[in-house]
């Protein structure tokens, strides 16, 4: 069932989304060659502490740390580690789940280290562009088939492939709810969106081809063909005439 934010969910989802903004923004200053994927997390899990938000990620199904942070090939739950140093070139994705009161809010991004390959570039380019083309389609009234539609066709036609075993998904008083929200599907098919609905839209991109694997710590999911990844989300309320993001923050490009 997909559930209906009240007025008040919304503005504690707000809440949660604007701290994590604030970690990004943070981040955005702080990523560095030489750092460890571990540094990251700590960053993470400090500001939202200091913002009376909990990480939500810390503990869900058991998962270790208060964000999810994987580099190059790693596409998604990469676990931080003081062995995994960042290096110039390198694209970063932190994937990070706020709870304030209750409430949740989703989001990644995949930050560029310094100067990065042309190849690597584009894909991280692509990904966030994926992700502001689609929204454009969701207000009420619309099938969510149709988003996801449109992502599979933007990432596919310029090349690269969306992962299938992991999908976007609805949010709330829990960081996964109804509905699921794969990158890819048919048009015209799937719910039909309702003012008042949280939805975490949240393109994962490879550059090679569609399948992963996940390694033996039971999270981290890489590519097989060992080729780049990229990951952009933020967590939206569906309103009356359109959507408003709650995890980008003011000034945000
Ligand atoms: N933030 C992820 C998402 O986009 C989920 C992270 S799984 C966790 O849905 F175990 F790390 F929490
Ligand atoms: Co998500």
């Amino acid at each position: 069932m997909v559930s209906i934010k009240s007025a008040r969910e919304i503005e504690l989802m707000k809440q949660a989304g604007k701290v994590v903004g604030l970690v990004f923004q943070t981040l955005e200053k702080q990523i560095h060659p030489g750092m460890s994927t571990w540094e990251i997390d700590e960053i993470v899990e400090e500001t939202m502490l200091a913002n009376d938000c909990i990480p939500s990620e810390k503990g869900y199904y058991g998962y270790p740390a208060s964000a999810c942070v994987s580099v190059n090939e790693t596409l998604l739950h990469g676990i931080p580690s003081k062995k995994i140093i960042i290096r110039e070139g390198d694209i970063v994705s932190v994937d990070i789940v706020a709870n304030y009161h209750g409430y949740h809010a989703d989001a990644c991004r995949t930050f560029k280290v310094g100067t990065v390959t042309e190849r690597a570039s584009r894909l991280v380019d692509t990904t966030k562009d994926c992700f502001f083309a689609a929204i454009k389609l969701i207000k009420p009234g619309v099938h969510l088939g149709d988003i996801s539609h449109f992502i599979q066709e933007y990432i596919e036609s310029r090349g690269y492939n969306v992962v299938r075993e992991y999908t976007g998904h609805g949010i709330g008083s829990h960081m996964h709810e109804d509905p699921n929200i794969p990158n890819y599907g048919n048009p015209g098919t799937g719910i039909i969106l309702q003012e008042g609905m949280a939805l975490a839209i949240e393109p994962m991109v490879l550059e090679g081809k569609k399948d992963v694997r996940v390694l033996g710590d039971g999270w981290t999911v890489k590519s097989r063909d060992g080729k780049l990844t990229c990951h952009y989300e933020n967590t939206l309320i569906v309103t009356h005439d359109g959507y408003q993001i709650i995890t980008m923050y003011e000034g945000e490009q």
